[in-house]
């Protein structure tokens, strides 16, 4: 996308869901398709079901590129299709993140409530650039697991000339905040504490759906794993909010090809077998088995930031440290690892199923989740069950 930089209008409701501030270097393309993106009501969407996965990830690079607008399939293709008056809940060095409705006109009790988020990033949007590409892969997030449970619904979005905005459906509140170390213990919220207490294996479920969904299904690794990235919504559902990286599966190779195709740019932000340093962009597939940087196992270990394994030893307990295979470096080579790090994550992390065991009233329940436990914090990933597994079990139970 090529717009002037430099408007340095960073905050999202300064620009009313879109800025207008003057730029008078847009190319000529770039300005029919924000015309057009522009104006209210532009039809209703396109069923998603018969536009292919893929197929629907390239919509989203060529709206990014702008060589077309917003997707068809998208409910949300221009800024009036929503509220104009949002509510900041969250601004965060990459994203603004605010409450709005769709439709101007609903009246209160019709209201239905949408997360509306924008990049950060004054001027333009770029494959390589850091917040870009946060923004590029929650959008690959949300419209590859378009229908999955737990995973929040990509109603659509739109381009302004300094800003990429998109917007979700509300997942609820956030589970708990705190990052999990000693410093900074997880804080679970009292709604959250209640149904765990009350529906235990519940609970239990809507996690493992949510972590199917995204790792099984999906191929990402989460690497900013706390619990403020989770919520949970009246129906006791559980979303994963914040977009993880690809990193395995068709996502990932749909989102590398921008990198290798920019070699003299980013070439250190992707690895690239044979490499002998590791890349700037660890986002980017986390658990490929790179090469270990100085021969320090707890290197291996930042692929997937201090928040998932708690290598910096400020972890609540030793038991929070995440999968063995995230710290292990063998013969020069950090081990590769997958979305099966998080069923380890899930029986080990204090505020998930330890805390449902902890709380949950009916001792029956707790000790079902505890045999599951057993066999989620088995050594090789290999033998440990998967979500669907998990899923099954305590649906036959
Ligand atoms: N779909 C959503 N539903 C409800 N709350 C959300 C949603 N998306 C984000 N939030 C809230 O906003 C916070 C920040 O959003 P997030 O996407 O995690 O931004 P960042 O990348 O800056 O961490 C989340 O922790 C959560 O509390
Ligand atoms: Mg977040």
């Amino acid at each position: 996308m090529r717009v002037c930089r430099g408007s340095g209008r960073r905050r999202f409701q300064s620009c009313g869901f879109a800025s207008r501030a003057a730029d008078g270097c847009l190319l000529m393309p770039m300005a029919l398709v924000l015309l057009a993106a522009s104006m209210p009501g532009a039809g209703a969407a396109e069923n998603w079901t018969a536009v292919p996965q893929l197929e629907r990830l390239q919509r989203i690079d060529d709206w990014l590129s702008q060589t077309a607008g917003a997707p068809a399939h998208w409910r949300v293709r221009s800024k009036g299709d929503v509220a104009g008056n949002g509510k900041i809940l969250v601004e965060s060095h990459q994203k603004e993140v605010n409450l709005s409705w769709f439709h101007k006109d609903a009246k209160e009790d019709a209201k239905e409530a949408v997360i509306v988020k924008a990049l950060h990033k004054g001027g333009h949007f770029d494959f390589g650039h850091r917040e870009s590409d946060i923004a590029y892969f929650e959008l690959l997030y949300l419209e590859f697991l378009r229908g999955e449970p737990g995973i929040p619904v990509l109603h659509g979005g739109w381009v302004t000339k300094s800003h990429v905005v998109w917007v979700t459906s509300h997942g609820g509140r956030s589970v708990g905040s705190g990052l999990g170390r000693t410093t900074d213990p997880v804080k679970m919220a009292k709604d959250y504490d209640r149904r765990a207490r009350k529906h235990p294996i519940e609970v239990a479920k809507a996690w493992f759906r949510c972590f199917r969904s995204f790792g099984e299904r999906g191929g990402f690794v989460l690497t900013d794993f706390k619990p403020e990235q989770f919520t949970l919504d009246p129906a006791g559902d559980i979303y994963l909010v914040d977009g993880p990286a690809p990193n395995s599966g068709p996502i990932a190779e749909f989102a590398r090809r921008h990198y290798r195709s920019k070699d003299a740019v980013y070439a250190d932000h992707i690895w690239v077998p044979g490499d002998k340093k590791l890349p700037r962009h660890d986002d980017l597939e986390p658990g490929r088995s790179w090469p270990c940087p100085t021969g320090q196992n707890t290197d291996c270990a930042r692929r997937s930031y201090k928040q998932h394994h708690c290598a910096d030893g400020h972890c609540e307990s030793k038991e929070t440290v995440g999968a063995p295979e995230i710290r292990a470096c063998h013969d020069g080579t950090c081990d590769a690892f997958d979305w099966r790090v998080h069923v380890y994550d899930v029986a080990v992390r204090s505020w998930l199923l330890p805390r449902i065991i902890g709380l949950a009233k009916d001792r029956g329940a707790a000790r079902r989740l505890e045999e599951l436990s057993a066999a989620m914090r088995r050594h090789d990933p290999g033998d440990r069950p998967s979500f669907d597994d998990l899923l099954r079990k305590l649906d036959a139970w």
